[in-house]
C-alpha cells in the first residue's frame, strides 16, 4: 500500500486531501471542522478525517506534501521588497516575522504536526504543478492542455502546458506581479468586496453594469498581446508594496475611491465589475486560443482561482476552439492538497492513469459521511421530533411534495463537498419557479441582501431544454454560466422594464420574474448552473426527477448550506443548529425529515441571534 496525503495550508483555505493506491479517499477543508470560514491553520482536524476514512494511521503514510515551495516564495517577498524599497517597508515588516517563524520553518511545524508519520517523506511540489495536477489528474481527458490562472504562488501567476497519460508538462508561464487573479482581486478591493472571497460578488455585479471602463483598463492597465500574454501597468497597483490593492493613481484614472465595505453600491460600481469581467474574459479567451493553436489538443482543463469565474469559463465553452472543457472544481488553494497528492502519485512515482468517461473527482463529494442511524441516535438525544423513512422512495415523494408548497429545504446527504461550493450534500434547495424564492431565502435564511439570484440544479438530460448549453456538454460543478433558454424567458410589461432599467435598489431588480424560473435567473437572463446527473448524485437526481415528474420542471434552486459569513455545515450538529437559527421550513438529514412547523417552541430570538453572532460579514 502507498499513502500519499497532500497539504496546503498557511495562506487561505487549508485543505487535506489523502490517495492510496492512487485511490482519491478523501479530501476536505479544515474550516468545516473548526468553524473559521476561509481557516488558514495546519489542517489537523482535515488530516484526521482523512486517515480516519482510510482506516489508517499517520504511521502508514509514505509521504506527506506541501503544495507549495515556502524557500521559493520567500525569495519572491524578498526579490519585491528590495525592488520596491523603501515603499514597501510596512507591509515587509508586517509579513515577515509571519514568515521566519510560520513559513521557513515549514519543514519543521509540519513533522512536528504530523509526528506520527514516523516513515512519511515530506516533499514539497511548486504552487502551480499542485493546481495544474488538480486540473489534469482527474480530469476525463487521456489528454489534454493544461491552464491554470491564479493570484500567485511563488512567482509564477500563469502556466500553461500539457498532460497526458500519467504525466504533465508545463512549458509556458506569466510571473509575479502580472497576475490576472490580482488583476481581478485588485477590482475587488476597489468595489469594497473582500479579496480572495468577494471576487464572486463581483462576477455577479457585472451583469448590472456596462462596460464603460474596458478601454480604460486596456490602454492603461493591463497590455494583453494577441498571445493572450499580459503585462500589467505596477503604477496603478500597491500590492508590492502596500497593505493595499490599488494605488492613487488607480483612483485618478477610474475617478473613484475604493468603496466602503457594506456602503451603497452605485452605478459606477456596476460598471467597473462589468468592465473587468469583459477584459478577464478576452485574455482567458485569447490564452485558449493561443494554446489551442500551439498544441491542437482537443480538450482544456483549468484550475487556479481564476477558474472559478463560471462566466468566463461559460464563454469558453461557448465560443472557445476546444470541445470540451474540465475545470477542477476546488480550483482555489484547497485544491492544491489534491493536486499536490497526485503529483507525487502520478509524475514522481510514475503510476499508470486510469480515464474514467465522466472524471475521477467523485462528483467532489469527498469529505464525511453520516449514517441514518447516526442521525436517528443524535436528533432522539436533541429532543427533536421527526419522521424517518424507510424507503427511500417515500423519502424523495415527500421532500418533492414539500417543495412545490413553497417550503425551502435544507438538504444534507452523503458525503460533503471538497471545494467552495455546495453541490447539493449541503445545500439549502427551493422550488425555482416561485417568484418569491430569491428573496425569500436572502433575506429570512441566508440574511443577506443580495443583487445575486442563486444557482439552479437541473436534471443532466434536461440542461439544454433550459439553459443554452449544448446536450454533450455539462456543468457537473457548477463551474459554467450560461443564458436561460429562450422558450422559458418571459416578456416584461412596460412597468417591469422600468424597474429593470431604473431602480436604483439591485434587489428590486432582481425579483422582477424575466423567466419561469426567476429565482435562479440574473438580469441579464444568466444563470449558474449544475446539471446533476445519475452516477455522481443519485439521490438528488431522483428527487430533480420527481419534482418534474410533480410539476414540469427539472430545475431547483440551490444554494449553500450557511448563514452568510459560516462555513458550510460538516455535521448535523452543524445542520441542526443552523436550521434552528433560520427561517429553514424543512431539514432532511439523511432519511429523517424535520419540519419547523414541529420544533418551533426550541427556537428563541436570543439563539438565532447567538448563531449568527459567531460569524464575521464575508
Ligand atoms: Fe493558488
Amino acid at each position: 500500500m502507498t499513502a500519499i496525503l497532500g497539504i496546503s495550508a498557511f495562506y487561505h483555505d487549508s485543505a487535506a486531501a489523502l490517495l492510496v493506491d492512487g485511490h482519491l479517499v478523501a479530501a476536505a477543508q479544515e474550516e468545516r471542522f473548526t468553524r473559521k470560514k476561509h481557516d488558514p491553520d495546519f489542517p489537523s482536524n482535515a488530516v484526521k478525517y482523512c486517515l480516519k476514512e482510510a482506516g489508517i494511521s499517520a504511521a502508514d503514510l509514505d509521504y506527506v506534501v506541501f503544495y507549495e515551495k515556502p524557500f521559493v516564495k520567500f525569495e519572491r517577498l524578498l526579490e519585491t521588497y528590495l525592488a520596491f524599497a523603501p515603499a514597501g517597508f510596512r507591509s515587509f515588516v508586517t509579513a515577515i516575522p509571519v514568515w521566519l517563524k510560520e513559513k521557513l520553518m515549514m519543514n519543521r511545524r509540519i513533522r512536528k504536526e504530523m509526528a506520527g508519520a514516523t516513515k512519511a517523506k515530506l516533499i514539497f511540489t511548486e504552487h502551480h504543478e499542485s493546481h495544474a495536477a488538480s486540473a489534469f489528474f482527474p480530469s476525463p481527458f487521456e489528454e489534454a492542455a493544461i491552464l491554470t490562472l491564479d493570484g500567485v504562488g511563488e512567482w509564477c501567476t500563469t502556466i500553461w502546458g500539457v498532460g497526458k497519460a500519467n504525466r504533465i508538462e508545463l512549458t509556458n508561464q506569466i510571473t509575479f506581479p502580472h497576475s490576472l487573479g490580482l488583476l481581478y482581486s485588485a477590482f475587488t478591493y476597489h468595489c469594497g468586496f473582500k479579496v480572495n472571497s468577494g471576487e464572486y460578488k463581483l462576477m455577479g455585479l457585472a451583469p448590472y453594469g456596462k462596460p464603460v471602463y474596458a478601454d480604460r483598463i486596456r490602454k492603461h492597465i493591463i497590455d494583453v498581446k494577441p498571445d493572450g500574454s499580459f503585462w500589467m501597468d505596477m503604477q496603478y497597483f500597491n500590492y508590492c508594496q502596500g497593505l493595499t490593492m490599488t494605488s492613487h493613481q488607480f483612483s485618478n484614472l477610474f475617478e473613484m475611491e475604493p468603496r466602503k465595505p457594506e456602503s451603497t453600491l452605485e452605478q459606477k460600481h456596476m460598471d467597473m465589475a462589468a468592465s473587468i469581467q469583459l477584459v478577464t474574459e478576452e485574455i482567458v479567451l485569447a490564452i485558449a486560443n493561443h494554446i489551442h493553436q500551439q498544441t491542437g489538443i482537443r480538450h482544456l482543463v483549468l484550475a487556479g482561482g481564476v477558474a472559478l469565474n463560471c462566466v468566463a469559463n461559460g464563454r469558453l465553452l461557448r465560443e472557445g476552439p476546444f470541445d470540451d472543457i474540465w475545470v477542477q472544481p476546488a480550483s482555489g488553494d484547497a485544491g492544491g492538497a489534491l493536486g499536490a497528492a497526485q503529483f507525487v502519485w502520478y509524475q514522481l512515482l510514475n503510476n499508470p492513469r486510469h480515464v474514467e468517461s465522466v472524471d475521477s473527482q467523485f462528483g467532489s463529494l469527498l469529505g464525511p459521511q453520516f449514517t441514518t442511524d447516526h442521525v436517528t441516535r443524535f436528533l432522539n438525544r436533541a429532543g427533536v421530533t421527526y419522521q424517518r423513512f424507510e424507503s427511500d422512495q417515500e423519502l424523495i415523494a415527500r421532500v418533492a411534495e414539500l417543495l412545490t408548497e413553497d417550503k425551502v429545504v435544507g438538504w444534507f446527504q452523503g458525503r460533503m463537498e471538497y471545494g467552495p461550493r455546495a453541490l447539493g450534500s449541503r445545500s439549502i434547495i427551493g422550488d425555482a419557479r416561485s417568484p418569491k424564492m430569491q428573496s425569500v431565502m436572502n433575506v429570512k435564511i441566508k440574511y443577506r441582501e443580495s443583487f445575486r439570484p442563486f444557482a439552479p440544479i437541473v436534471l443532466r438530460e434536461e440542461a439544454s431544454e433550459w439553459f443554452d448549453i449544448q446536450p454533450q456538454h455539462e456543468s457537473p460543478y457548477m463551474l459554467v454560466v450560461a443564458d436561460v433558454a429562450e422558450s422559458k424567458k418571459t416578456r416584461l410589461t412596460r412597468d417591469q422594464m422600468q424597474v429593470m432599467s431604473e431602480s436604483v435598489d439591485l434587489c428590486e431588480r432582481v425579483n422582477v420574474p424575466r423567466s419561469e424560473i426567476p429565482a435562479v435567473t440574473h438580469v441579464d437572463y444568466s444563470a449558474r448552473l449544475q446539471t446533476v446527473d445519475q452516477i455522481r448524485n443519485p439521490r438528488l437526481h431522483s428527487l430533480l426527477k420527481e419534482f418534474q415528474s410533480r410539476t414540469g420542471c427539472p430545475v431547483l434552486v440551490n444554494t449553500s448550506f450557511n448563514v452568510r459569513g459560516e462555513p458550510i455545515v460538516c455535521a448535523p450538529e452543524d445542520a441542526l443548529r443552523c436550521f434552528m437559527a433560520t427561517e429553514m421550513d424543512v431539514l432532511v438529514l439523511e432519511n429523517c425529515v424535520i419540519l419547523k412547523s414541529k420544533n418551533e417552541t426550541q427556537q428563541t430570538f436570543a439563539e438565532r441571534e447567538s448563531h449568527l453572532a459567531r460569524f464575521a460579514l464575508d
